[in-house]
């Protein structure tokens, strides 16, 4: 499963591109309203730092201008993927967008005849939000499952990408599930690098190596020799 980061903050990204998992991003209209600065810039900016597919939403109610939307937000980068969300409005655009050879990340999809919808059109993206569907106590993983095998059995192109992530258990979920994409907060992704062990683990090495100080001499001149 590919990592995205689910963000509008330049700043986030900066931080985890730097780990070298991420191979995309998703923005939407909540998330960049919550940040200084021009969408665009923004937008630009992620591109640049996860160096692929990053979702820009569209926010026309109307079919021409969900299609107009998405070619403007086009031209920001190359990497930028149109986020539409999902009505009888946004499969039109969808089909339009990408016959013309958009990647469109179909948003707010809950259900398998949606998504099915959803990839019917061409997307490139399905997104499955898991976070909304537990608050109102529908079984995300379930629904998730039921996406899964409603588009990967039928040979459809579409990416199953898990959205609305909002804790590491959504992240194994979404994995063992099969879907093909999981688009994280940074929260999130920061929770998922802590564990109690690992952090014993490293301090005992620490301890254990330094206990030995001629190592540490050992080693440095290991280093150095093979930076000639
Ligand atoms: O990208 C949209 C999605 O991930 C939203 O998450 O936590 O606002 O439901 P949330």
């Amino acid at each position: 499963m590919e990592l995205f980061i689910d963000t509008g903050a330049v700043s986030e990204v900066e931080e985890i591109a730097a780990w070298g998992v991420l191979s995309g991003a998703t923005t939407n209209p909540s998330l960049l309203a919550k940040e200084d600065g021009e969408p665009g810039d923004i937008i630009r900016k992620i591109a640049d730092l996860v160096d692929g597919p990053t979702s820009a939403e569209v926010v026309s109610p109307t079919v021409e201008g969900m299609i107009e939307e998405g070619r403007a937000l086009r031209t920001l980068h190359e990497h930028v993927t149109v986020k539409v969300p999902f009505s009888a409005e946004g499969l039109a655009a969808t089909r339009a967008l990408t016959d013309e050879g958009a990647m469109v990340n179909m948003t707010l999809v809950f259900s398998p005849n949606q998504a099915l919808l959803a990839a019917s059109a061409g997307a490139t993206f399905v997104s499955c939000f898991m976070g909304r569907l537990d608050d109102v106590s529908v079984d995300s993983a379930k629904v998730l499952e039921e996406i899964v095998d409603v588009l990967h059995s039928r040979d459809l192109d579409s990416k199953v990408l898990a959205a609305s992530i909002r804790h590491p258990e959504h992240m194994v979920t979404a994995a063992s599930l099969g879907c093909d994409i999981a688009t994280v907060p940074a929260k999130v992704l920061h929770q998922m690098l802590n564990h109690p062990l690992t952090t014993e683990g490293a301090a005992k090495f620490e301890e254990d190596w330094k206990s030995r100080p001629e190592f540490a001499e050992w080693l440095g001149g290991l280093v150095a020799k093979n930076k000639g």
